[in-house]
């Protein structure tokens, strides 16, 4: 498969999966997390998806589209680990989140990914759900849509 054709793959992945969650959320309580905001295009799927909740933000640096610019109180620009605390310490609760920080080299995403971890079940309402292209732990692994190569994108739930 050539670069073009796995790009257009993980385009379609991200749509179907976040319009999948998007529907399955309407009974969980809580906000919506974007994790790695990058060129803001999931980003800008997310709140035309999701209308009616609060929608955070993280990146360590805002280098989005000029229209996908995130309103300044729900960015939170900087590392991970803090921006997650900082959300978990004013008592946030994700109904949805969406995992996409990476560098594009596998062991180090995924190690990040593992990492990262604990803090996103820390942030989820229970029932929430995440998608990731990269593996995490301490959350329950499910079916996505029977679109979505389940190699492609991974879908979990918060306990
Ligand atoms: C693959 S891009 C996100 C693409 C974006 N979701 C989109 O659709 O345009 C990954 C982003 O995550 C950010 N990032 C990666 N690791 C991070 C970390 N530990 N803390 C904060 N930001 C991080 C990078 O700065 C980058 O903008």
């Amino acid at each position: 498969m050539s670069r073009l054709e796995s790009m257009r793959r993980r385009l379609t992945a991200q749509i179907d999966g976040i319009n999948w969650a998007a529907a399955k959320i309407t009974d969980i309580p809580g906000d919506v997390l974007e994790m790695g905001l990058g060129n803001g295009r999931s980003y800008d799927h997310l709140r035309q998806e999701v209308t009616d909740r609060r929608i955070w933000v993280i990146d360590r640096i805002l280098k989005c589209h000029p229209s996908c610019v995130p309103p300044e109180p729900d960015f939170l620009e900087g590392e991970a680990e803090p921006m997650m605390q900082r959300l978990i310490d004013d008592g946030h609760k994700m109904a949805l989140a969406h995992y996409d920080f990476g560098y594009g080299i596998k062991e180090r995403d995924v190690e990040e990914g593992a990492r990262l971890s604990p803090l996103i079940v820390q942030l989820m309402s229970s029932g929430g759900l995440v998608l990731s292209q990269q593996p995490l732990v301490g959350l329950t692994q499910i079916v996505g849509p029977d679109t979505i190569d389940p190699e492609r994108y991974l879908f979990y739930r918060a306990a």
